[in-house]
């Protein structure tokens, strides 16, 4: 018979909570854990060798468990992109802890967990280079038609068809970052080597170089750059943050790099602009309904589009993993878990 946690435990960074809990599952040092998603060859080994697991690749597949599996289950080790909401959390009466793989956690119904006294880590910082290089990269990529020119040499076309069309400069422009957070930051720290002027749009003004300018309204920010980088946290409260208003708003020759979630901008709106011409360009690393990517921007010459991969390095998948392992096994051992969320 599995007791409930008496009230006075709050949860598992209260040390008292795993002597309770020892009173119940025996090898409370050897949590069972459900692992959801893929993992490296060394991320899955550590994690087997360390904890009692068993894998499965989404959420849903939770239910289809036995229920002694699902009665075990104290932690989940969460790698993927989709919705983990209460049912899925309904199915594990036990489970204390959900360590998820990425800084974003817009798929995790943080409000379910809290309700069930579930604490959810995630695995910030160790991505933020990744994220900024690749948002960098795609802008260059963009504005300099880099896939184009490489495609221009491998076709044959330069000797077929002589020079490259020429296209749009880079340097020297006003740039936005839309979410001043570490990966914003990042990215600004980089656009600043183009001789550019940053403008920035967050709750308040934050601790940043005194000649970047802060623009309290992301209208205000969107009518005032070149370029928009698209860096705040995914989630109901930023879904269509960049509207059709906001495109409108947005200068002639502007255009948009997004390496945040693909709900922060209505897509639908965005296609629009594309195909008329009102937006110049976009560079996407993120989508409304990933991996199926809306076939009207693939047809778009002036769109740029990547899968996905803004964190997908080999040294930072392994330190998201890292950091990931660091969560379950201060949950394991009872100490205070390195990055909680709530
Ligand atoms: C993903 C990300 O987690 O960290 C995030 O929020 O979006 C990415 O790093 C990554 O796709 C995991 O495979």
């Amino acid at each position: 018979m599995i007791e409930q946690v008496p009230d006075r435990y709050s949860g598992p960074n209260d040390p008292e909570y795993h002597s309770f809990r020892r009173m119940e599952f025996p090898d409370m040092t050897r949590p069972d854990t459900i692992l959801i998603g893929p993992y490296s060859p060394r991320q899955r080994e550590r994690l087997e060798s360390r904890f009692v697991t068993r894998l499965v690749d989404t959420p849903q597949q939770l239910t289809s468990l036995a229920s002694d599996e699902r009665d075990a289950c104290q932690a989940v080790a969460y790698h993927g992109h989709s919705p983990f909401g209460a049912a899925e959390m309904d199915a594990l009466p036990n489970l204390r802890l959900i360590a998820n793989f990425g800084v974003g956690y817009d798929d995790i119904d943080i409000e379910a967990a809290k309700g069930r006294d579930i604490t959810v880590t995630n695995t910030p910082d160790v991505l933020n280079d990744d994220v900024a290089d690749l948002a960098v990269g795609m802008y260059l990529a963009l504005k300099r038609r880099l896939i184009d020119g490489d495609r221009w040499v491998r076709s044959g076309d330069w000797t077929r068809r002589g020079a490259f069309p020429l296209n749009a400069h880079a340097s020297g422009l006003r740039v936005g970052i839309l979410g001043m957070g570490r990966i914003g930051k990042e990215i600004a720290d980089r656009m600043a080597a183009f001789k550019t002027t940053l403008h920035y749009q967050s709750r308040q003004p934050k601790q940043v170089p005194a000649d970047w300018i802060y623009h309290a309204e992301a209208i205000e920010l969107a009518r005032h750059v070149d370029v928009l980088f698209i860096t705040v946290v995914g989630g109901e409260e930023t879904r269509h943050l960049v509207s059709a208003e906001i495109l409108d708003a947005m200068p002639d020759e502007a255009i948009v790099v997004n390496v945040s979630r693909g709900t922060v901008i209505d897509e639908e709106a965005l296609i629009a602009r594309l195909q008329d011409k009102r937006l110049a360009g976009a560079a996407l690393d993120v989508f409304a309904n990933e991996p199926d990517v809306d076939l009207r921007l693939c047809d778009q010459e002036n769109v740029l589009l990547q899968p996905h991969q803004g964190s997908g390095t080999v040294h930072t998948r392994e330190a998201m993993g890292d950091l990931q392992y660091a969560n379950l096994l201060a949950f394991a051992e009872g100490r205070e878990l390195p990055t909680p969320v709530n």
